[in-house]
């Protein structure tokens, strides 16, 4: 069972002024596919912030996927890449690329998500958009691949069979 953590950006829901949909799409989706949910955050919209709980999320708490939602888009206030870029160790484009593509059946508008997906250490961090109608449809899209990924990761399962 996969540690996964979730840390929802909005300024909004951080002040209590709106409720999390994005957050619960995320768990209801992650705990019917058999991920465990450890941490639940609504943070601001801050760089400093996600940075912090981007590393204890990594280092202390030992997640073995992290999704944020929220603040990929074009908004001044919009600086989840960037703060998930500078704690990152390695970049893992595809995921943030697939779902793009995906989306972009969807809406032309997938284009002006800026969401990245790149690991720290042994945790995977994947940025996703920040509607719920979003985050079903890019999550439910990169699932089942993703528990692949995690597997690889974590030294749990290797060898990626060939056809
Ligand atoms: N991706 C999917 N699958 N479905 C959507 O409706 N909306 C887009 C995009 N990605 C969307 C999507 C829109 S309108 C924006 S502005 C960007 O995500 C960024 O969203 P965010 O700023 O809430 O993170």
């Amino acid at each position: 069972m996969y540690r996964t953590g979730i840390v929802t950006l909005s300024d909004k829901g951080a002040a209590g002024e709106r409720e999390d949909l994005s957050g619960a799409v995320i768990r209801e989706i992650l705990e019917q596919a058999g991920f465990e949910v450890v941490s639940y955050k609504i943070l601001a919209d801050e760089g400093e912030d996600l940075k912090a709980e981007l590393v204890r999320l990594s280092d202390e708490v030992k997640c073995d996927l992290v999704l944020t939602t929220g603040g990929t888009g074009f908004s001044p206030r919009d600086v989840t890449p960037e703060a998930t870029l500078a704690i990152a160790d390695r970049n893992a484009p595809g995921i943030a690329e697939a779902m793009r593509a995906y989306s972009m059946t969807v809406t032309k508008r997938a284009m002006l998500s800026r969401a990245v997906s790149v690991i720290r250490k042994s945790t995977l961090i994947i940025n996703l958009p920040g509607s719920p109608k979003a985050v079903r449809e890019s999550l439910e899209y990169i699932l089942d691949t993703l528990s692949h990924g995690l597997e690889i990761l974590s030294g749990k399962g290797g060898e990626c069979a060939r056809k």
